[in-house]
């Protein structure tokens, strides 16, 4: 006789996304994003706004999630949440949510860590790359290198000391008086510019990261050519996006080409909101014909914050029989 499929509800709300995603046996059959638009507005995100927004859209995002699945809330085999890293007000009430409602059904509660979740959304589709290898997750809360030598076992070898990626493409934009965030923006003017302005690369030993530098070089850049000509930005914009492009993506294209030869691994994955770059996926294809690396990309919805990831990684640990209890907290750091 068959066994019935492992079904799960995972839940992610450890920053602006509020998102629900419904997994069957490994498959994802439902991924609902909703985006908390709001923050443009304050150029940046309010964690008391975006607790709030939580709290008025979890309760759509998982009906959304289970009727988009064809999944009865009585079919499920456990609920997942992020427990942390994130903001903790939202996280709390994405964990709160979760735990209610598992001890409600009477099912088993999941709790997980959001960093190991961008890795691990790898294993969504195929192809999956192969333990041991290296995953460069870059967003606008994390930059890190990781070691994944399986599904619960990974190490931080280097991450920001200062602003992520993610923010360094939202600050430079900023700076410009794009909105945010300006990451999207920035590559699709980057397209039809070239990098004709040279920026500082940090030399920063070993495998850690910093664009604190870079961010303080664009300012001082721009207020000096504007003192000289006021219409630089506009006249310049598609160049000045193409030169910081380049320099962010120069700067994780040497780290990760480094972590790679350190560790001896050719298998590397990029996950978060910056692995759409188009910059920074063309410079690491080329990198991975010219060092014959097998290079991952999950789909574009599993890259930025989204709940499939957060089930992927639930699966595995409902599989170990990892199962967490129902005091566990919310936490704002670890594995960052
Ligand atoms: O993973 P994500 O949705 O949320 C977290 O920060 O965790 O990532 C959002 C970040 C923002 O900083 C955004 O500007 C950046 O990813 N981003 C991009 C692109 N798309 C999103 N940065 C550069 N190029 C893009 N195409
Ligand atoms: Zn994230």
């Amino acid at each position: 006789m068959d066994q019935a499929p492992v079904r799960l509800l995972a839940i992610e709300s450890s920053c602006d996304d509020t998102a629900a995603a419904i997994l069957s046996d490994g498959k994802i059959l439902s991924n609902i994003i909703s985006s908390q638009a709001i923050h443009a507005k304050y150029g940046g995100i309010v964690p008391e706004v975006a607790s709030r927004m939580h709290q008025e859209n979890i309760n759509l995002v998982v009906d959304a999630a289970l009727q988009k699945a064809g999944v009865k809330l009585s079919a499920l085999d456990a609920i997942a949440c992020t427990a942390g890293p994130g903001l903790l007000g939202s996280l709390t009430v994405g964990i709160s949510f979760a735990k209610a409602l598992a001890l409600s059904l009477d099912i088993p509660f999941i709790s997980i860590n959001h960093m190991k979740a961008h890795v691990l959304s790898h294993f969504i589709d195929d192809p999956t790359p192969v333990f041991p290898f290296l995953c460069l997750t870059v967003s606008g809360g994390h930059t890190q290198i990781v070691l994944a030598e399986g599904f619960d076992e990974m190490k931080v070898l280097g991450q920001t000391r200062d602003d992520a990626a993610g923010e360094a493409f939202d600050k430079s934009g900023k700076i410009l008086g794009l909105s945010y965030p300006a990451g999207p923006e920035i590559d699709r003017l980057a397209s039809l510019g070239k990098p004709v302005y040279s920026f500082p690369i940090p030399q920063i030993e070993g495998l850690d990261f910093s664009f604190s530098g870079l961010k303080t070089a664009i300012l001082y850049f721009i207020r000096d050519e504007v003192k000289k000509d006021p219409g630089f930005v506009q006249h310049h914009l598609h160049d000045i996006c193409a030169s910081i492009q380049h320099a962010i993506v120069e700067i994780l294209a040497r780290k990760i080409l480094a972590a790679s030869k350190m560790q001896g691994i050719r298998d590397i994955g990029i996950a978060g909101g910056v692995a759409a770059n188009s910059g920074l996926r063309k410079k690491l294809s080329e990198m991975a014909v010219e060092h014959q690396w097998n290079l991952y990309f999950p789909a574009m919805q599993y890259c930025t914050d989204n709940a499939g990831m957060i089930a992927i990684a639930a699966y595995h640990q409902f599989l170990a029989g990892n199962f967490s209890p129902l005091d566990t907290a919310p936490f704002v750091r670890g594995m960052e």
